[in-house]
Order: structure tokens, then sequence, then C-alpha cells
């Protein structure tokens, strides 16, 4: 099978590292990839939104099977532009990619089918929106309708803030996307991202993930795409991954079919759990960046029979295999990520990373020039590590990053904080109860030895 996958992301090297390892793969292309990529899949120069050249690019190179990455092209319809050229595609319809291209959209649905979420109310007028907001007070959430490149979500502790935040947004700061906004309740809790594998009808979990969305350490500073994640996410219980599926997940799959846009691919729900249980922040309709490098490092099976069953609609009784082990991404950005940075300096040292045991190193921002491996883009590599427990892979992927010779970039230093915390609280209280035990059962013998 010839595989094509659309994209030039972190996610997307993901996506052909698990492609590239499927018997079923016989020849594996991406547009446009990256530096990382053109070492396992052809990169040919199409752009994602460039549909007819896809479309011909499919047609001259007999690709059976296409895989988009990002939103944009979902949203745009190309899976629908591939449907209608029957060439199989996996990713929803541009009518069912509209749960992440409208929060207006999913609110609504949410609430129309008692789907958790936050209390919200939708403006296009100011005037009204201020009013709403001087009403309810920070801390409150405003949010663009549409896609802004994952920075249309203002989290504000206060009034004033959330009165600038609208204004900003209705007046243009993200463009037509700002020509709605949905104001919402600030929820408290702690975050996971959750993964469905849907193929219209059915919906199979996927592993859970947890990304740190904050540029600096402790979850400070502004957000960005991620710097890091890591898998298993240990808030999504067995209890919760099931509340999850039963109240978040199954009734808008349904819902979605009852509106004639049955959802097929990746359904990404960003949830936030509370004292209440797992509430839905967002939908996003692909693999996030980077979750999608934790995912594919513990998936077990053969990933790309997976996409394919999914975009076949033949998920019933479907299983994926995990590893047990945990793995973890660190993200190097360039110096200045999110905001302004420089492309083109030189990244030495990836195979020296690569070399260290369940490392490996996943582009997402690199070009390869004459042999030379250049930074291009804000997030630049994710350094991916797999161990017994998040707190060895951690280790691992750190000391990927110390072989790293990289002096533009930079990187949290401590993504998986929340889960090294709790393995270490498990670790403390494990050994107080068998001290514990070994008190009550050393008794005895003290007395026996004294016999
Ligand atoms: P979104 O683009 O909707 O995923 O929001 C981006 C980030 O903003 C989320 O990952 C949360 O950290 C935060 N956020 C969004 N909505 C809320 C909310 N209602 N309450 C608290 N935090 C939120
Ligand atoms: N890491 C979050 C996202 O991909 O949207």
């Amino acid at each position: 099978m010839h595989v094509l996958v659309i994209g030039a992301g972190g996610r997307e090297h993901a996506l052909c590292w698990g492609v590239a390892r499927s018997p079923l793969a016989t020849r594996l292309s991406c547009a446009p990839g990256n530096g990382g990529i053109s070492q396992l899949a052809e990169c040919v120069d199409i752009a994602v939104d460039d549909f007819d050249g896809i479309v011909a690019y499919c047609r001259a190179e007999a690709v059976d099977f296409v895989i988009v990455g990002p939103e944009g092209p979902l949203v745009a319809g190309l899976v629908d532009r591939l449907d209608a050229e029957k060439i199989l595609a996996f990713g929803p319809s541009a009518r069912a990619a509209i749960l992440e291209g409208s929060k207006v959209f999913t609110k609504n649905l949410c609430k129309r089918h008692n789907i958790p979420t936050a209390a919200f109310e939708k403006f296009s007028d100011l005037a009204k929106a201020q009013d709403y907001i001087q009403e309810r007070g920070g801390p409150i959430v405003v949010k663009a309708d549409g896609l802004a490149a994952g920075k249309g979500a203002i989290v504000c502790e206060t009034t004033e803030e959330a009165l600038a935040a609208a204004e900003d947004i209705l007046g243009g700061q993200f463009g037509d996307a700002g020509n709605e906004i949905v104001v919402e309740q600030f929820m408290v809790g702690e975050e996971a991202s959750f993964f469905a594998l849907c193929d219209g009808g059915n919906a199979l979990p996927l592993a859970t993930a947890q990304d740190h969305k904050a540029v600096f350490d402790g979850d400070r500073g502004p957000n960005t795409g991620g710097m890091g994640a890591y898998s298993p996410a240990p808030v999504m219980t067995d209890e919760m991954c099931q509340k999850t599926m039963e109240r978040i997940i199954l009734p808008t799959m349904r819902a979605m079919e009852q509106d004639g846009r049955p959802f097929k691919g990746v359904l990404f729900a960003g949830l936030m759990i509370t004292e209440r249980g797992p509430q839905l922040i967002e939908y996003n309709v692909r693999f996030g960046d980077p979750e999608c490098q934790v995912l594919l490092a513990r998936w077990q099976s053969d990933p790309l029979a997976a996409l394919v069953a999914a975009a076949k609609g033949q998920l019933a009784g479907y299983e994926v295999d995990w590893s047990e082990r945990a793995a973890i991404t660190v993200v190097m950005a360039a110096q200045g990520y999110p905001g302004d940075y420089a492309k083109g300096s030189e990244i030495n040292g990836i195979a020296e990373a690569e070399a260290i045991a369940r490392v490996s190193v996943l582009h997402a921002g690199t070009q390869l020039e004459d042999g030379r491996m250049l930074s291009n883009g804000g997030r630049v590599l994710g350094v991916t590590a797999q161990g017994r427990d998040i707190r060895t892979a951690r280790e691992r992927a750190y000391q990927g990053i110390e072989a790293i010779d990289w002096p533009e970039g930079f990187c949290r230093s401590d993504i998986g904080w929340r889960a090294v915390e709790r393995e270490e609280q498990a670790e403390r209280d494990a050994n107080e109860s068998s001290v514990k035990n070994s008190d009550s059962v050393a008794m005895p013998m003290i007395f026996g030895d004294l016999k």
C-alpha cells in the first residue's frame, strides 16, 4: 500500500514512524514533510492546502491511502475532495471537522445533548459580550469561534482582561475566526487529552496523554502548541475514561450521525477533570501534537491497519495493543518561541541522542540541507523516550536532550512533573506501608531471636 501523510510537524513524523513499521506499507510519502521525515519517507513539495496538487500526486503515484495530519486541510474539506476522487483517506469530512472549526457549533451541540462542558454564551456584538462579562466577572474565558492556530482561547483572570480580549477578538485580532466569540465559565481541575478512533458509527478509545501548553517550567508563561507530553495520563483512570466515553465521546458520535455529519478519524477531546468528573474544554479533529508522538511510541499493534479500519468504517470489535511502558516527549523549540524566532541554525547530536536506548528524536520543524540538519520552525524537535514509568522515560528523554548540540534551542526542564510527583508519592506511600508491615512482622521474630 502506498501511503501519503499530509503535514510537516512532529505529529506527522510520528505518523510516518508508525506507518513505516507496518507490513501493509510498501511505499511512504509525505507532503511536504520535514528534515526528519525525509529520512524515512519520500517528501514531496506540495503544500497542505494545495488540494489539486495532492490529488494529482495521488493519481500519478498510485497512492492507496492518505492520512491527513493537521486541522486546516480537514476543516477546508481535503477528505471530501479525496472521497470524491475515490481515494481512501483518514480524517473527518469538513461537515464533521466543524467540531474543531467552530467552537459555537460544538458548544451548541453540547448544550443540546447534555454533554458536560463549561457554561457559556456566544456573541457577535461587543457591547452585549461586555455586559455579560461585567455581570459574570473574572476569572472567565474568552474564545474566538474559528481556527486561530491554538491561540484563540484567552483565559482571563480579571474582568478587565476579559473585556479587552472580547474587544480584540471581535475587533479582528484573529480575522474572520473571531467574527463570533464564546465567553465561558472558568473551570478548575487537571487537564488531559483523550483520543478516540472513530469510523462514523464506532469509537475506540486510544491511550491517554497529557500535554504541557505553557512555554516555561511550572506551566507558566504564554500558551504554545505544546512543549511536551506523556502517556499514560495518571489522572485518566479507567473510571474516568469510561465516564468520558459515556458522557462525552459517544453522545457526540450519536449527535453527529443524527445530524448527517458522521465523524471519521481521530476525535481528540481536551478535557478538564473536575470534581464533577470530565468536562469538555474543546474538540480537535486530529491527533494532538506532541501527544501523537507519545501515542505512537506506545502503539504496539499495527497503527496503519487501525487507521485504515477507521477510514473504511470497520472499527466494530477492533482492538489496539499498547505497550505497558510509559512514553514522554520533550519539545525543543527555537529561542523566542512562541513569539518571534530565527530559523536556519544547525542542529548536531541527533544520532547521539538516538543511540540512547529507547530514545527517538521526532522532528517538528527541521530542514535537511547539504547533509546538515537546520531548524525550520518554532517547535523543532521532540525527544521521545520510553521507560517502565514516567520517571524513567523522563530521565532518558533528558539524556537525549543533553546529547543534542543546538545552542539556539531551549526546552522545559519539568515535562511530566505531575505524573512524576504522583509516582514519587506512590513510592513513599508504598515504602511507608512496607515499613509498617515489616514492623508488625518483625516484632515476633525479634522475640523469637531472643529466645
Ligand atoms: P482551547 O483552545 O479551547 O483548548 O483552550 C486552550 C487552553 O485554555 C486549554 O488547554 C486550557 O488550559 C485553557 N482553557 C480553555 N477553556 C477553559 C475553561 N473554560 N476553563 C479553564 N481553562 C480553560
Ligand atoms: N497539544 C495540543 C494540540 O495539539 O492541540
